[in-house]
C-alpha cells in the first residue's frame, strides 16, 4: 500500500466511523496529538490521587476510609490503563514519567488546589468527577481504539466516584450548622477550578478543531462546560445549598444556565505551574518515584530470573 492509499484507509475508516488500531497506519500528527493528550490524561489520574490521599488517614469513619481508599486506587489504575494506551503509540513510560516530572508535561490544572477540610472529598466527588465523566463519556467514542476502550471501564468508575462524593455532600448537608457551613465552603472553592477544568474557551482552544476532525474530541471545551453547569445548578438544589456564582440563571431562550465571567488569569497561572499547590504535587511525584525504585529494580531483576528460569525449562 502506498502513502496515499494508506492516508486514504485511515480517512475513510474516521469518516465510517470505524476505530484507528495500534497497527494501522496513521498521520503522524494524529499520533503525537494522541501522546499529548492521553499522557496528559494519565498524569492527571496519578497527581489526582494526591489530593485525596491527603485525607485516607483522616477519614471520619472506617466506612469512609475504605470507600476513599477504593476511589484513590480506582484512579491509580486508570493511570495505569492510560499509560498503557499511550504506549500503544510508540512512546515509552519512563519517557511519559520523566516528563511529568521536568514540569515539560501538563496535568489537570484541577489537581494544584489543596484539600483542607473533609467536606473536600465531598466536592471533588462531586464537582470534579463530575466534570471528569462529563469530559470524558464521548472519550468513549474516540477515534483510537485502545483510548476509546480505556475510558469505558474509567467511565464506569467515575460515576461510583461521583455518587461518593455527592453522598459525602449530602451527609454533611443535612448534619450539623458547622458542617453545612463546611460543605458550602468546600463547594465555594472547588466550584470555579471544576468549570475551568474543561479547558480554555473554544476561541482560545489551540487543539480542538483539529481533534474534532480526528473524532478525538467530540464535543467542545465549551459545549461540555456548558452541559457540567446545566447539571450542577439542577443537582445543587437536592444539597439546599448554593454555587458561588451570583449570575447563575436559567435562560428560557437558550435552555441553559447563563453563568459568570470566568477567571482566565487564574487557569493559566495554575496550568503554567504557579498554582496553590503546583511545586508540592510535582515534588511528592519525584519522591514517590525515586523512593520506588528499589521496587522497580527488584521487579525487574525477578522478572529476569523468571525468564531465565522458563528458558532453562524450555531448553531442557
Ligand atoms: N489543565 C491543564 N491544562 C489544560 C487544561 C486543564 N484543565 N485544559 C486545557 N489545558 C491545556 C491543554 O492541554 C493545551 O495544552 P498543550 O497544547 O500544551 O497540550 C492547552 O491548555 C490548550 O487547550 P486545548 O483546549 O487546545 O486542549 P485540548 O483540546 O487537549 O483539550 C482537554 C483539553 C479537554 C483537557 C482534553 O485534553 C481532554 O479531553 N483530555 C482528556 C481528559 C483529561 O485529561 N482530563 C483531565 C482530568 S482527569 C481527572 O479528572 C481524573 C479523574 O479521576 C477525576
Amino acid at each position: 500500500m502506498d502513502a496515499n492509499q494508506a492516508e486514504n484507509l485511515f480517512e475513510s475508516k474516521l469518516a465510517k466511523n470505524e476505530m484507528i488500531e495500534p497497527k494501522d497506519w496513521m498521520p503522524e500528527n494524529y499520533r503525537k496529538h494522541l501522546i499529548r493528550q492521553i499522557s496528559q490524561h494519565a498524569h492527571s489520574e496519578i497527581v489526582g490521587m494526591l489530593p485525596e490521599g491527603n485525607w485516607i488517614t483522616r477519614a471520619p469513619s472506617l466506612r469512609a476510609k475504605l470507600v476513599l481508599l477504593a476511589k484513590v486506587q480506582d484512579e491509580g489504575g486508570h493511570g495505569l490503563y492510560l499509560y498503557a494506551a499511550a504506549e500503544t503509540l510508540g512512546t515509552g513510560r519512563a519517557q511519559m514519567i520523566d516528563d511529568l516530572h521536568s514540569g515539560k508535561a501538563k496535568y489537570s490544572s484541577i489537581f494544584n488546589y489543596p484539600t483542607i477540610s473533609w467536606a473536600d472529598m465531598g466536592a471533588i466527588g462531586w464537582l470534579v468527577d463530575g466534570a471528569a465523566i462529563l469530559n470524558q463519556i464521548p472519550l468513549c467514542r474516540c477515534s483510537y481504539g485502545p483510548y476509546a476502550r480505556a475510558m469505558v471501564r474509567i467511565c464506569k468508575e467515575e460515576s461510583f466516584h461521583q455518587r461518593q462524593g455527592f453522598d459525602i455532600l449530602l451527609a454533611l448537608a443535612n448534619g450539623s450548622p458547622e458542617q453545612r457551613a463546611m460543605a458550602q465552603d468546600a463547594i465555594n472553592r472547588w466550584y470555579w477550578p471544576a468549570v475551568m477544568m474543561f479547558g480554555p474557551s473554544d476561541d482560545a482552544s489551540t487543539n480542538s478543531a483539529q481533534s474534532m476532525k480526528w473524532k478525538i474530541k467530540r464535543f467542545s471545551n465549551d459545549e461540555l462546560r456548558q452541559r457540567f453547569v446545566d447539571m450542577i445548578a439542577e443537582q445543587i438544589k437536592v444539597l439546599g445549598l448554593v454555587v458561588p456564582d451570583p449570575e447563575l440563571r436559567w435562560n428560557e431562550e437558550r435552555g441553559h444556565y447563563d453563568f459568570g465571567p470566568i477567571d482566565w488569569d487564574e487557569f493559566w497561572n495554575v496550568v503554567n505551574g504557579n498554582g496553590p499547590c503546583n511545586r508540592q504535587r510535582l515534588r511528592t511525584r519525584v519522591e514517590a518515584h525515586e523512593e520506588g525504585e528499589w521496587v522497580r529494580e527488584a521487579a525487574s531483576v525477578y522478572a529476569d530470573k523468571k525468564r531465565s528460569r522458563e528458558n532453562q525449562t524450555k531448553a531442557a
